[in-house]
């Protein structure tokens, strides 16, 4: 893990919404998709004042976070701070997903805001010529991944609560047209979209085995080290750190 200045590069608003560009090589070079980085968010030296990303692009020189509409005091200061500003970072936390070996098709599959922390998986796995689909369900349109953020090769399907884009309904609706096609499955949602997931997974495919479905757990970091006890969760069959056992599991782990 790095303690390190990134330079605020780029900042784009997207609605209300806005992403922050970080020139950090040595970070960006060992991020991993699902990894958070905690951003300090305040010149003075509080270490409270960090706030967690999944970082939404990962390139050779730089990673970017996402701001979503929020009333947060860290994420106010963020829509403030110049560009050219450094920010203190710390990361790559814990464990982000990994493409498999002889994984064909990577489904993956993403609630809400959660989604986001994908994407650069999804790219990873497009720039591999892997088969790659996306499905996400949100609430309404309004909250999901534009088409035209994702590489040309994935085919992305959504579903949304209120019917105003792709299906009406909900996620788990999908899965029993999407999980046959799958090697990989890429997961970031809620504890209760995850136990569908794994009923669903059991109905298809007759069992949940290891390494089939890896899973993001979402929480929120302080130190990132395992030293401060705050992401810790009963997850995995016991009280677990999360920031050093995961963020992402085996969702075999994660839900036994
Ligand atoms: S963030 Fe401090 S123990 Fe995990």
């Amino acid at each position: 893990m790095l303690q390190i200045k990134a330079q605020l590069i780029q900042r784009k608003t997207y609605g209300v919404s806005q992403e922050l560009r970080l020139f950090a090589p040595k970070l960006a070079q060992r991020l991993t998709a699902g990894q958070p980085v905690l951003v300090r968010t305040g010149w003075g030296l509080d270490s409270y004042l960090r706030r967690s990303f999944h970082p939404v692009t990962i390139d050779a020189e730089s990673w970017t976070l996402r701001l979503p509409p929020s009333g947060d005091r860290g994420h106010a200061w963020l829509r403030m701070v110049p560009e050219g500003s450094e920010l203190d970072c710390l990361g790559p936390i814990g464990v982000g997903y990994t493409l498999t070996d002889g994984a064909r098709h990577v489904l993956c599959l993403g609630e809400g805001e959660m989604a986001w922390a994908l994407l650069p998986a999804v790219t990873q796995a497009a720039e591999r010529r892997l088969s790659v689909t996306l499905a996400v369900g949100a609430a309404s349109a309004r909250y999901t991944i534009p088409a035209n953020r994702l590489p040309l090769a994935v085919e992305y399907r959504v579903v949304t609560t209120d019917g105003s884009r792709g299906r009406k309904g909900h996620l788990a609706a999908l899965l029993p047209e999407l999980l046959p096609w799958a090697d990989a499955i890429l997961a970031a949602g809620s504890i209760d979209f995850y136990h569908q997931l794994a009923e669903s997974v059991q109905t298809q495919r007759g069992m949940l085995v290891q390494g089939f479905v890896q899973a993001l757990y979402q929480t929120s970091f302080l130190c990132g080290t395992g030293a401060c006890l705050s992401c810790v969760a009963d997850i995995a069959g016991g009280r677990r750190r999360v920031c050093l056992r995961g963020p992402v599991f085996d969702l075999v782990d994660l839900l036994h």
